[in-house]
């Protein structure tokens, strides 16, 4: 994390288009895109480190070269990043806080939303998804809020080339629907 250049297409050579994904969880979206994806270069951020070890392995195993991560809280690193540097944000399925006393411990809140519109370069995107209903509409509150971002057809169905993630799957299985935001840097 302390080492994360704050351009982080330096990390990657040749330099490329850099996806920041937070909260990549045991990483099985993060491999299938980065495969289908291989000029973009993804840095895949979370706490959790069975997880990001798991993707690690994933990585070296599928020899995928555009993978990146980073242990830790992805607001520090974000913190750190030269505004307009990256391509595009992602998080999936952030930590959903059901309990309206925990609902300030959500990740989107409109600080950091703030923060991931500053470093999109123009026509980057900051995509969410959630299959909590009151999160969906949080997200979209607060995205809809921003002046520097654009949420164009507002909460949508999972894109067919979004990957079914790990945690969404559970949710699936226990009656839950999803939603996803993509909101664009004007
Ligand atoms: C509900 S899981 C979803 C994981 C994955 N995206 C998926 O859909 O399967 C949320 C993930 O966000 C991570 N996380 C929570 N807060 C974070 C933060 N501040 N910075 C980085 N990762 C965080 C958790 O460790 C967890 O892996």
């Amino acid at each position: 994390m302390e080492t994360a250049p704050p351009n982080l297409r330096d990390v990657f050579s040749p330099p490329r288009p850099v996806i920041l994904e937070i909260g990549s969880g045991m990483g099985e979206t993060t491999l299938s895109m980065a495969t289908g994806a291989p000029d973009t270069g993804i840095v895949a951020v979370d706490v959790h480190t069975p997880g990001i070890g798991a993707l690690l392995a994933g990585a070296e195993r599928e020899s995928l070269g555009n993978i990146r991560v980073c242990i830790g809280d992805a607001v520090e690193l974000m913190d750190r990043l030269d505004p307009g540097s990256l391509a595009g944000i992602r998080a999936y399925f952030p930590d959903p806080w059901p309990k309206v006393r925990h609902h300030k411990r959500r990740l989107v809140q409109p600080a950091f939303v703030h923060r991931a519109a500053v470093l999109l370069a123009p026509g980057g995107t900051l995509h969410l998804a959630t299959d909590i209903a009151h999160y969906a509409d949080q997200m979209l509150e607060v995205c809809a809020a921003e002046p520097m971002l654009d949420v164009g057809q507002g909460l949508v169905d999972r894109p067919q080339w979004r990957p079914i993630t790990g945690y969404e799957r559970r949710g699936v299985a226990a009656g839950r629907m999803s939603k996803d935001l993509i909101a664009t840097r004007c």
